[in-house]
């Protein structure tokens, strides 16, 4: 019932549930950003929830957590149990860059979180320090073992390939076939002055690389995303490549955004978007929230133009979580 007017079919929200951070990843957050809206902007658990019914009812299947960072949203883990109620949601997932994951893992696995991607862009604290703005290369870590002993499978790592830690890529494969994660190599996305500074690196020649070496082939993964996906032929290491640049995937975008105050973004890489925190707070029927959505989606993008207009500003990308 959520079809676009370019046929494709919607069943995926990713939920910003904070624009807050406890890191400063040089690709994500602007240079000096304070500007952190109110709570009293930001949609109450209830008001997410009633949302969210609405949608599921038209079609929606998949619900990801994401920030900022996440796990800084007070209660993450009841919002995430009321979300894993709802009827027909059937995927619910978060990504994080666990710094506070040790803490928290088996409360989002009591809560219903089935899915978990973390952010690790280095092995090398020193890089990690420069690129994520903090030292708390120790902190993921802890996470990510506390994240395999509450038992979430996959555990998928998002490594921001760019100009600095484009060498580190054979080092985070061995990692991950030494500890059983899927690896997921990103292009870097033109999201702000601060961003477009951190050397943009095509994935296409890495992915050649990798195939040829590890002799890999086509592979699925769970997930509702952009990534394709390359694995061993014994099924031992898998590596999903998202390629918003090189290889873009918007023919096939199954999936909105709603920021924390409530604004519905059709695309990642354009400015079109509802505003459904007024609806909600005017006191929309479940009628008027429908007809929202229905002319949401006529507003939705064929497309980003990340590569024709990269110095086109849209937004931060602690505003959506990616
Ligand atoms: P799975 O359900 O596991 O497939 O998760 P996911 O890949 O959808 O989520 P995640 O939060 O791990 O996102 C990984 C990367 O994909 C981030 O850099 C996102 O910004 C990027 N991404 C996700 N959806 C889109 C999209 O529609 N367009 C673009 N350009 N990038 C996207
Ligand atoms: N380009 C590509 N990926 C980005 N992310 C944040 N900013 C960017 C960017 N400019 C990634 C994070 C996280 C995911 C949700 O989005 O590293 O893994
Ligand atoms: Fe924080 Fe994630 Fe943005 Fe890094 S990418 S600053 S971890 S919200």
């Amino acid at each position: 019932m959520l079809i676009d007017r370019f046929g494709r079919a919607i069943e995926y929200l990713r939920l910003s549930v904070t624009d807050r951070c406890d890191l400063r990843c040089a690709y994500c957050i602007p240079e000096g950003f304070k500007g952190f809206e109110e709570p009293a902007h930001w949609l109450t658990f209830a008001e997410i929830e009633r949302l969210l019914s609405v949608f599921a009812r038209m079609g929606l299947k998949r619900v990801r957590l994401t920030g900022g960072e996440p796990l800084l949203r007070r209660h993450v883990d009841e919002l995430a149990r009321r979300i894993a109620q709802i009827p027909g949601i059937e995927d619910l997932s978060l990504s994080t860059n666990a710094t506070q994951l040790a803490g928290m893992a088996e409360r989002l696995k009591a809560a219903g979180v089935t899915r978990l991607n973390v952010s690790l862009d280095s092995l090398d604290p020193d890089t990690v320090k420069r690129i994520n703005g903090r030292p708390v290369l120790d902190d993921i870590l802890s996470g990510l073992a506390a994240a395999r002993a509450a038992g979430f499978a996959p555990i998928k790592l998002n490594m921001v390939v760019m100009r600095d830690n484009a060498h580190e890529v054979d080092a985070m494969v061995e990692f991950c076939l030494a500890h059983g994660y899927v690896l997921r190599l990103i292009e870097l996305m033109p999201m702000g002055d601060t961003a477009r500074r951190m050397g943009y690196v095509d994935l296409q020649p890495i992915k050649r690389a990798l195939q040829t070496r590890f002799g890999l082939v086509d592979t699925v993964m769970p997930g509702g995303g952009p990534a394709r996906y390359l694995g061993t032929p014994d099924g031992r290491f898998t590596v999903g490549f998202i390629t918003p640049l090189s290889q873009h995937f918007c023919a096939t975008c199954n999936r909105v955004r709603l920021t924390v105050d409530g604004q519905l973004h059709l695309c990642l890489g354009q400015d079109a978007r509802v505003d459904f925190r007024s609806l909600l707070r005017e006191g929309a029927s479940d009628q008027a929230l429908v007809e929202a959505m229905h002319q949401a989606l006529a507003l939705k993008p064929e497309r980003h133009e990340f590569v024709e207009r990269p110095e086109k500003l849209i937004r931060f990308m602690n505003m959506t979580g990616g």
